[in-house]
């Protein structure tokens, strides 16, 4: 009887040594055949050795080869549940169920308005730039013709990364990257966003978008900066829209006209709107022909060549086409607010 119970205790052994390494459910397999096929499995051979006991030996042998049967079906049979796991769940899973309801992300309203300024000039043959955000004082001041420490550099301040690298504080210094590589004739647009140091209030962000535009060529004269502009702003809000041109100050541009239109959200009608301030006209962009100081930093001859240039603030233009007294709601990530731009 000992001899026996040493010939189980070792098969309980050589099974576990054996289960412990079992890695997938081929092998498994394999172990099962070899402790539990009915001809020539371990367990088999065990219950045919009970006919050499005594007899009254042959009961409590006989139970713990059960037990040690039962152990070791127990033990395959978990194992083999986990490695069916994976497939069992997608046969229990009911696919005749209704999906679960996903929300698609859409484009933000100042992001669609950049849009459809680019497709007006787009429609005029100008083609799309991009620049850095981070940009050198060189590019964004000094080839623009800001001299280091001049005051008109107070109206661009922003945040320095170091003494020489900046948050850029408009889109004109890519401007000077497109010139230095391409020769003229230039016909461009260039949107992207731009940083000041700025306090939040209704009409200021210390980030927003700008929106950059650059021809230079032979023969261009303030009559194309007119007509395109007038051009833009008429399909952009309405052919009925006012506008005028008032002379400015920009240190790239010479002469330099800002130009306004009438009030969109008052009609020009109200002396206490908060958008005109009771003026009737809203400033809306920069403008002037460029400066030959600046065409001489990229090399392009300026008794050749001539430009003109304009810079817009999209979210700014945004709030008066969409007539919203406050520009931060653009950025306040309210859902009631942007969903009313795809309602329309
Ligand atoms: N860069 C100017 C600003 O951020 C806007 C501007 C004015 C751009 C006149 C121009 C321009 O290209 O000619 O205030």
């Amino acid at each position: 009887m000992k001899d026996f119970k040493d010939k189980i205790d070792n098969c309980k052994k050589d099974f576990d040594r054996a289960f412990r390494q079992i890695k997938d459910e081929k092998s498994l397999q394999e172990l099962r055949n070899l402790y539990l096929s009915r001809k020539r499995g371990s367990l088999t051979l065990l219950f045919k050795d009970l006919t050499t006991l005594k007899p009254e030996e042959m009961p409590a042998a006989g139970r713990m080869v059960n037990s040690l049967k039962n152990y070791i079906q127990n033990k395959i049979q978990t194992l083999k549940g986990k490695f069916e796991a994976p497939e069992k769940v997608i046969k229990e899973m009911d696919l005749t169920l209704p999906g679960r309801k996903k929300y698609w992300g859409a484009p933000h309203p100042v992001h669609l308005f950049q849009e459809e300024i680019e497709n007006i000039f787009i429609s005029m043959g100008y083609s799309i730039e991009e620049g850095p955000e981070i940009e050198t004082d060189y590019y964004n001041f000094e080839a623009l013709n800001f001299p280091p420490h001049h005051p008109a550099r107070d109206d661009w301040d922003t945040l320095y990364l170091t003494d020489n690298l900046l948050l850029r504080t408009h889109t004109s210094p890519v401007q000077i990257r497109v010139m230095e590589k391409h020769k003229p004739p230039i016909k461009i647009i260039i949107p992207g966003k731009v940083f000041r140091r700025e306090t939040l209030d209704p009409t200021h962000l210390p980030m927003f978008y700008q929106l950059e535009g650059l021809v230079v060529d032979k023969g261009i004269t303030f009559a194309h900066l007119k007509g395109t502009l007038e051009f833009f702003l008429k399909s952009l809000f309405s052919e009925k829209i006012k506008m005028r041109f008032r002379p400015a100050f920009f240190p790239f541009t010479e002469p330099s006209a800002e130009v306004d239109i009438g009030c969109t959200v008052c009609g020009s009608k109200d002396e206490a709107c908060r958008v005109c301030g009771g003026g009737g006209w809203i400033e809306i962009l920069g403008s002037g022909m460029v400066d030959p100081q600046v065409l001489k930093n990229v090399n392009i001859d300026p008794e050749a060549y001539t430009g003109f240039a304009f810079g817009l603030g999209i979210d700014r233009t945004a709030m008066f086409a969409y007539r919203i007294s406050d520009m931060r709601y653009f950025y306040e990530n309210d859902l009631k607010f942007i969903h009313q731009f795809f309602l329309k």
